[in-house]
């Protein structure tokens, strides 16, 4: 058996998650090979995770997953501990989607885009995350059933989600009556503040640009939270730059000289291709999204010495295989090659699960 799927999918300094799609019913196991441990399945579905603990931080590790037809290896690196307590943590969740349509599509989740969402929060309020960031395209089609839907999923936070538009987000009047500001600076868990940008025309404004200014004047970097990446990224490549970016971004270009000077950080929607970019000092995020593959978001624990990211699948792996699945299948049948699994994760696992060193 050849055709089987096995990839740890998040980590962080003591804990992985291993995903695992045999296409076959089969007991399965993987051994770490730095702990001698080894965890294994309790059921023969063929389909589900591994979750391997007690991990060795800040170190290599070897996990070899053996299933009825054969074995395979995987390899990644444990992040480093954390020093002290942690200080905040918040929820990047990008691109919902959230839709009243009947049918998916191209592997991504329409039918199940409200319950994806509530399924995240669920897991938010397990450990305890308070702050979410959502940057753009909340809803599919700004259609007034899926803003009244996307209300009344979020009012489950126990506080205001933040939230830019996204070029789906139709309707001002809409979001402006849903959920209020378009734009936004707000202080972030563990210090610190984002700035929001609407980029949901695919422009850059002027009255944004200088709140980046005046951030990074005032603290000499900023955090931006932005539906349209700043940076191109090597690992978007099935359009060409121009379509990823603010239409105006070279118009920008000594704010973005500025930020590539300054240890900022850039959080992205909109592509949803996993992706972490060096810009300079600073670091740009392109985040995945819940109703397509790689299916889940990204946790950020703050401590000292740094912030650690985690990839969050959502919880069910038959559903996020089903995504890629769909998604493959989709590639060939329309000839469009962004849905295919490997693309959308980037360099996963190690897009998906890094840490960022605190700079002064
Ligand atoms: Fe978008």
């Amino acid at each position: 058996m050849t055709d089987i799927y096995a990839q740890i999918i998040s980590f962080d300094w003591e804990r992985a998650l291993l995903a695992y799609d045999l296409n076959a019913p089969g007991f399965v196991e993987a051994e770490i090979r730095e702990t001698g441990k080894t965890v294994k399945s309790v059921e023969a579905c063929g389909t589900g995770r591994l979750v391997l603990e007690n991990l060795p931080a800040g170190t290599f590790l070897h996990v070899t997953f053996r299933h009825p037809g054969g074995e395979k290896e995987l390899v990644f690196t444990a992040l480093p501990p954390p020093e002290g307590e942690m200080t905040g943590q918040f929820a990047l969740i990008a691109d919902p989607h959230i839709s009243t349509k009947d049918e998916n599509r191209k592997g991504r989740f329409f039918i199940e885009s409200a319950s994806l969402v509530r399924d995240a929060l669920e897991r938010c309020a397990g450990l305890g995350i308070a702050c979410t960031l959502w940057p753009g395209d909340i809803t599919n089609a700004g259609l007034p059933g899926e803003y009244a839907l996307a209300a009344k999923v979020l009012k489950a936070l126990p506080t205001p989600p933040l939230l830019v538009p996204g070029n789906h987000d139709h309707d001002p009047g809409a979001w402006k009556s849903t959920f209020g500001p378009r734009r936004g600076v707000y202080p972030l868990p563990g210090g610190g503040s984002v700035v929001a940008v609407d980029t949901s025309d695919q422009l850059l404004h002027e009255d944004d640009a200088k709140v980046l200014r005046d951030v990074l004047r005032r603290d000499g970097k900023v955090t931006v939270m932005t539906h349209y990446q700043f940076f191109p990224s090597s690992d978007i490549t099935h359009v060409p730059p121009e379509k990823t970016m603010p239409l105006n971004i070279a118009d920008h270009a000594a704010l973005l000289e500025e930020i590539c000077r300054t240890p900022s950080v850039v959080w992205a929607g909109h592509q949803n291709i996993l992706s972490v970019t060096r810009a300079g000092r600073a670091v740009q995020i392109n985040l995945p999204q819940i109703p397509q593959y790689s299916c889940g978001w990204l946790r950020v624990r703050r401590f000292s010495n740094g912030d650690y990211y985690t990839f969050e699948p959502v919880s069910s792996e038959v559903l996020r295989q089903w995504s890629r699945k769909a998604g493959e299948e989709a590639a060939s049948f329309y000839g469009e090659p962004q849905w295919r699994g490997a693309y959308r994760c980037g360099k996963f696992p190690q897009s998906g699960n890094f840490f960022i060193g605190r700079e002064a």
